[in-house]
């Protein structure tokens, strides 16, 4: 579709609401990707089909999406250059599931980190069955991705590292089908970036919902303060030189920060900065570059209906690509009309 400009793809469960290490690590780097990008070259979805893998609460679910829409459009998502849809809006996707699905071995997916991990969760609870509480969803969950990818042609898929079995997973798909049926799908590549930022929770653990340790990225200033003050520090007094590289505060400020500003920084800590200042100043740092998101993102919650219009929109421009493709694929495999 677009002469020899790379296709970049890639989706964004929606389970939860978006925190401040989904903003570092995957809503930031998407959302600059979405500016520089040639016209119609990016593809963002949420990924609601695999949410349900998940969450089995239908009202979660449903919240979630709008959530996470929400977040990206008020982080500044280019949704005229990038495409954004919700993956349960394009019907060719569940279609060309089954298809891909039929062409899986089924000893591909027994080797999934996900399903292979849910395995050795039994065997450590000394379960006879191995298998307890794997649906097939779980089971076949790669086999939805591919089809995400391939559905749009992606040479491109930014993700983290967890995702990385996955993608290549979509390439032996995709070969297969390609191998059996003919040229129809692009073979994608797996875009990881090695240096992206992880960003710590307050108590120094991976910043995760399971640690209750995450702060909604657009929460209001009052509780974005509270978080910061609750970040661990050690007992040293102002006016003591800091060690930069041992300090959580200074971790998080260089996550968000530029080069120029954390180098700024790293002089403050051996000028010994106090804990109270250098909190003053994270919290300062970060509700400027969240508060006007902030209000988008309040305005939007708000609004749904401005939310599902965007998606609808973006579902629209999507199917332009889904759509054709599909028709291919039915006819490759044999799924035609019948003529005389
Ligand atoms: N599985 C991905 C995750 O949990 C989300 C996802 C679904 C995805 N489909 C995708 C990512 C296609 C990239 C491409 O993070």
């Amino acid at each position: 579709m677009n002469g020899k400009n790379l296709v970049t793809l890639t989706g964004i469960t929606t389970t939860g609401t978006p925190h401040l290490g989904n903003y570092v690590g995957a809503i930031r780097p998407a959302v600059e990707a979405s500016r520089s990008a040639p016209a119609g070259c990016s593809f963002f979805f949420l990924a609601d089909f695999h949410a349900l893998v998940k969450n089995r609460d239908a009202d979660e679910v449903a919240q979630s999406s709008l959530e996470v829409a929400a977040a990206w459009l008020a982080a500044g998502l280019d949704t005229e250059n990038a495409v954004f849809y919700r993956q349960s809006d394009i019907p060719e996707i569940p279609e060309l599931t089954w298809v891909l699905t039929t062409l899986t071995a089924k000893g591909l997916m027994n080797r999934s980190h996900a399903y292979k991990a849910a395995n050795d969760a039994n065997r450590e609870a000394s379960l006879a069955d191995l298998d307890r509480g794997v649906t097939m969803g779980l089971f076949c969950y790669p086999i939805l991705m591919a089809a995400d990818i391939l559905m749009f042609k992606a040479d491109r898929v930014p993700v983290g590292k967890d995702q990385r079995q996955h993608v290549e997973m979509a390439r032996d798909i995709a070969q297969r089908f390609n191998h059996h049926y003919g040229e129809l799908l692009t073979v994608p590549q797996a875009d990881i970036d090695e240096h992206r930022a992880v960003l710590l929770g307050p108590d120094g653990r991976k910043m995760s919902k399971s640690y209750g340790n995450v702060v909604p990225l657009f929460c209001p200033a009052k509780q974005l303060r509270k978080y910061v003050m609750r970040v661990r520090t050690n007992s040293q007094a102002p006016g003591e030189p800091k060690d930069p590289d041992d300090s959580l505060l200074f971790d998080l400020y260089r996550s968000v920060a530029s080069p120029e500003e954390t180098a700024a920084m790293r002089e403050r800590y051996a000028a010994g900065i106090g804990w109270a200042e250098m909190k003053n100043e994270l919290y300062e740092y970060l509700d400027a570059l969240l508060a006007p998101g902030r209000e988008v993102y309040d305005r939007l919650i708000a609004n749904p209906g401005d939310v599902e219009a965007e998606l609808k929109r973006g579902a629209g421009r999507a199917r332009e690509i889904s759509e054709p493709l599909m028709k291919d694929i039915r006819h490759a495999v044999g799924l035609r009309a019948l003529k005389a």
